[in-house]
């Protein structure tokens, strides 16, 4: 099967100098890319800047912005199986990207910020993808109703939903503990390294009924 995973954070330019982003590492995106390879899968990673080596054989494609990101998987998405979105994509982006560094004057500064386009929101609505869809979920409270809610708002097949207020793991750490949202059923996957999680991961997407 061919899968496109997305991993990472995104870089959203303020100025020359500075830039708004977020702490995820792209550990659990590229050992889902490693995981899917080792089970013999063709794999397109796309990401954010991290400092992870891209798993042997993996086909890369490096961006900085939610919208590169947006545009990448938009045009390679066609004659993908399996679509496994797992960057931490920023959801807002300053307005202007100032030409000249922003110098230091009043006492404070405000930003002006704006959506970035939802890449998942827009899979099966925009990009017309028919693939299995799999999403993430980060939440700090009632994990379960809010990953459900975007299983089917966002129209996906799964959704690996964790707890972001446990310490130890997820954001930027070694280890994950996720429930898997189905359709029909949750599936625990308990405290882990984020390859073994990945492991597991592919295994449940791979079994989806097309
Ligand atoms: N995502 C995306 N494009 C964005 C934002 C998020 O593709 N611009 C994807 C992520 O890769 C992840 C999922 O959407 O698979 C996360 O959904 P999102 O609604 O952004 O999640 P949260 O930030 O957890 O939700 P909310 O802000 O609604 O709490």
């Amino acid at each position: 099967m061919k899968f496109l995973i997305t991993a990472g954070p995104t870089r959203e330019p303020l100025d020359p100098v500075r830039y708004l982003t977020n702490r995820s590492s792209g550990r659990m995106g590229y050992a889902l890319a490693g995981a899917a390879r080792h089970e013999g899968h063709e794999v397109l990673l796309i990401s954010g800047p991290t400092t992870l080596d891209v798993p042997p054989g993996v086909d890369f494609i490096q961006v900085e912005t939610a919208q590169q990101m947006y545009d990448a998987v938009h045009d390679l998405i066609k004659g993908v199986d399996v679509a496994i979105l797992c960057a931490a994509v920023a959801d807002y982006r300053p307005v202007a990207c100032a030409e000249q560094k922003i110098k230091k004057s009043a006492d404070k500064l405000v930003l002006e910020l704006e959506r970035t386009p939802d890449i998942l929101g827009s899979m099966r609505t925009v990009f017309g993808f028919d693939g299995k869809l799999i999403g993430f979920a980060a939440e700090t409270n009632d994990v379960i109703a809010y990953g459900r809610d975007k299983l089917v708002r966002k129209q996906c097949d799964m959704i690996v939903a964790n707890d972001v207020s446990k310490p130890g793991i997820g954001f930027d750490s070694r280890e994950n503990e996720v429930i898997l949202i189905f359709p029909d059923k949750e599936v625990h996957l308990e405290q882990d390294t984020k390859e073994r999680i990945a492991m597991q991961i592919i295994e449940h997407a791979t079994v989806i009924e097309a």
